[in-house]
């Protein structure tokens, strides 16, 4: 294996490791791990034909993901889960609708987006490269590791110096035991271990390393080790529940709901909102601001009108007349207000945008507000 310094190395933080491997069957495989944070992800395919899978993507990553395939000349054919993901946000249905790719899964995954499901033994086809997928419950139980000739993608089963918990939903300390020692570490100790999390900045261990070394692998007698796992007492995960609402679903997170609405409409700088109030009354800009009616009356820009984001749809019609109408946006920090100007936009109100920032941002910069006296729409 040899760490490949050119090409996609120029797409930057967050640091990307880059391999290109012979795999001992005769594939050369192509190899990238990208890292988000904690979180892992990979990149691999067939050199030969070209065909690609992507493993545990990351929903912030979805633009790194489509720039990568691309600078490889990987067609991706699979983005594989190597199980439902409680602490980041998966973008394996998103990046299956985008790239037309199948989705691979454990049959026991709760997802009903998977197109693949797959069991222990079975094995994917990648262009020339085969995928083996070991079921190996625990962390949940839809847990896999996937099997590459020379290495072994191991999700949150095994961490290079860890494990993953297995107190989340669905987690069992005796099923990641047989899972560890009956299992994986029966693969042969010179395979590579590639996880889907390391909080420390390392890329890659050996089966045969962390036998030896890590802490957790120390503990072989299954009553010891479920009593290790149990007396854990870790802390839930940030975003648990809509991590688990939107990886189980197939549905949207807040941000990608935010991200898509910043998509379809256009915005305008506080400091060109403020020349043009200065200019005159905003000149034909009609300000709207969408937050609760107690924030609207402890103070708002000079002149706005009022509709709370939550009455917006059922009052436009009758406070807005006018489809034609130049229409500012603004709310608290400027999230809502994508999603208002978004909806006004498909409302037929076209000409509507969004203030970049919010009311708070308006305020911290010293720029003029009305306190009272609202005008309300
Ligand atoms: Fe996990």
């Amino acid at each position: 294996m040899r760490v490949v310094k050119n090409g996609p190395a120029a797409l930057a933080a967050p640091v990307m490791q880059l391999f290109k491997a012979t795999t001992g069957v005769g594939c050369r495989v192509i190899f990238e791990q990208i890292r988000s944070g904690g979180c892992l992800s990979y990149v691999i395919g067939c050199e030969e034909t070209r065909a690609g899978m992507i493993v545990d993507p990351a929903l912030g990553q979805i633009d790194r993901y489509h720039a990568l395939a691309a600078e490889r000349g990987l067609r991706i054919h699979y983005v594989a889960e190597t199980h439902t993901h409680a602490d980041h946000f998966s973008a394996a249905r998103e990046l299956g609708r985008q790239l037309g790719a199948r989705i691979v899964m454990h049959r026991l995954a709760a997802a009903p987006f998977a197109d693949v499901r797959v069991d222990d033994g079975e094995t994917i086809a990648c262009g020339k490269l085969r995928v083996r997928v070991v079921h190996t419950p625990g962390h949940t139980e839809d847990s896999c590791c996937l099997v590459l000739p020379d290495r072994v993608l191991t999700g949150d089963t095994l961490l290079i110096g860890g494990t993953g918990r297995t107190d989340l939903p669905t987690g069992d300390p005796h099923a990641l035991h047989a899972s560890l020692f009956d299992k994986l570490l029966r693969l042969g100790d010179d395979l590579a271990v590639y996880p889907a999390h390391d909080y420390k900045g390392r890329t890659a261990t050996t089966i045969g390393a962390e036998r030896a070394s890590n802490p957790r692998l120390q503990r072989r007698e299954q009553g010891e080790f479920v009593a290790m796992m149990r007396a854990l007492d870790l802390a839930m995960p940030e975003h648990l529940t809509e991590a688990l609402r939107t990886n189980r679903s197939g549905g949207k997170t807040v941000a990608q709901l935010i991200a898509e609405a910043s998509r379809d409409i256009s915005f305008m700088s506080m400091e060109e909102v403020r020349e043009r109030i200065a200019a005159g009354g905003a000149g034909d800009l009609v300000l709207l601001d969408v937050r609760e009616r107690d924030a609207f009356d402890r103070g708002h820009l000079p002149g706005a009108r009022h509709i709370s984001r939550g009455q917006l749809e059922l009052r436009v019609d009758r406070e807005l007349p006018d489809p034609t109408a130049r229409i500012l946006v603004y709310c608290q920090i400027g999230r809502i207000s994508t999603l208002a100007t978004a909806t006004l936009r498909q409302m037929g109100y076209a000409r509507t945008v969004a203030l970049d920032g919010g009311y708070e941002a308006w305020c911290a910069a010293g720029f003029p507000t009305d306190g009272g006296g609202a005008v309300r729409a």
